[in-house]
């Protein structure tokens, strides 16, 4: 069986980290988040995947190249213009066999059992299941329907609340029989939710909802990916990441700080786990690191600082005495000393902020902006 990954979109509500990285792109505890879906796929035995991409297309081919170190196959199909969900896989039809495919959105973080899924698709004879979730807000997301046997009634792409009949929600994981594909026009935007979903309930296609308990998250706000760190680091979602775990100092229990390959802590910094520090990372004295912090690979932590619930890519510098909770920091961005920043804020790549500047209350800064000196205040 083949997969299609969808990574075309720009992911906009990520802004400005994907002003320069695609959103599947984006690392989740240090790792390409993709990587995640990819491993998912393996270990049910779906080894060949199709990633369509578009925006910022090169960036998937130099790091996965033909995805041998994970143990599969990768394709990659370039959209020139982006042609929506459903026009994406359309444009793929003639790698896909003529066999029943899955589908997955490219930003969802599960651990969905594939081979149960596949097991319902098959039981229902549906041309197509949808796997859904429950989520508390459905005005966000695909609302879902079912009636007793399973069966879709209807797709409502981000309803309002008024017409809010369920908290099931579409999870973004479709397993499709190709015949439903000549519903959909060629070489056009299309997109699943709002054209072939509709259009195959329309013509009675028997489109079924796979209800599923697995751990589901759409990682597309900044809320949602400081949320998916936390989550694996709490262990909410049984995910590997590739960091080794170190002993508490009275070595009796499980520390849940987990430090890459050569990054240097000093014996004066004091951390708090679920935390990951990343290869190459320096920590220096009198750092404090609170728990839910993940600092990337080649990051440096200066004296007198304090993370905290906060996210760094990789080659972060951040000066003496700085603050930083509940934010997302670019790659390769720099903080001046007794830097605050704090309250949802989102720093595109490469930033240098000059000392005693306060950045609160959600701001986002696009890359390589500079900011004086104590130019910003709360
Ligand atoms: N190749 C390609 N081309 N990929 C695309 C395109 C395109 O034109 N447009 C979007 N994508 C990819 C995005 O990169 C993302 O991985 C996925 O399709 C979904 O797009 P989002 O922009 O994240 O959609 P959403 O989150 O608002 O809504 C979708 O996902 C929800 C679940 O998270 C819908 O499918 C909802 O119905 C669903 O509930
Ligand atoms: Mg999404």
């Amino acid at each position: 069986m083949k997969a299609v990954i969808l990574v075309g979109g720009e992911g906009t509500r990520l802004r400005p980290l994907t002003c320069t990285t695609p959103k599947p792109m984006l690392p989740l505890v240090n790792i390409p988040f993709i990587e995640y879906i990819i491993r998912l796929l393996k270990e049910h035995d779906i080894c060949d995947i199709i990633l369509s991409v578009g925006y910022i297309s090169d960036i998937f081919e130099s790091c996965f190249n033909d995805g041998g170190h994970l143990g599969v196959k990768l394709t990659y199909v370039v959209e020139d213009k982006l042609l929506g969900t459903c026009g994406a896989v359309k444009n793929v039809e003639s790698l896909l066999g003529g066999e029943t495919f899955i589908v997955f959105n490219g930003d969802i973080l599960t651990n969905l059992n594939i081979g149960q899924l596949l097991e319902y698709h098959r039981a229902k004879k549906a041309a197509v299941t949808i796997t859904l979730t429950p989520v508390e807000d459905p005005t966000i997301y695909g609302l879902v329907p079912l009636d007793n046997s399973g069966r879709v009634l209807e797709f409502l792409e981000k309803p309002s609340w008024d017409e809010v009949t369920t908290d099931l929600i579409n999870a973004g994981t479709y397993v499709i029989e190709p015949e439903v594909l000549r519903y959909v026009p060629g070489g056009e935007n299309y997109s699943f939710e709002r054209g072939l979903f509709p259009a195959l309930l329309e013509n009675r296609e028997r489109v079924f909802g796979f209800h599923s308990s697995a751990y589901w998250l759409d990682i597309g706000t900044p809320e949602k990916y400081l949320l998916a760190h936390k989550d694996i680091l709490e262990g909410k979602v049984s995910l590997e990441f590739i960091a080794q775990e170190i002993m508490s100092a009275d070595k009796q229990a499980k520390s849940r700080v987990w430090v890459g390959k050569r990054a240097k802590i000093s014996p004066e910094g004091t951390i708090f786990g679920p935390t990951v520090i990343g290869e190459n990372a320096v920590i220096e004295s009198h750092a404090t690191i609170f728990s839910h912090t993940t600092i990337g690979n080649n990051c440096r932590i200066s004296s007198g600082t304090v993370l905290e619930g906060c996210v760094l890519l990789d080659g972060c510098r951040i000066g003496e005495g700085s603050v930083v909770k509940n934010s997302i920091l670019g790659r390769g961005l720099k903080l001046g000393k007794k830097v605050h920043v704090e309250e949802m804020v989102v720093l595109g790549d490469n930033m240098k902020v000059g000392d005693e500047n306060h950045l609160k209350r959600g701001m986002k800064v696009w890359p390589d902006t500079e900011i004086e000196k104590g130019k910003i205040r709360f």
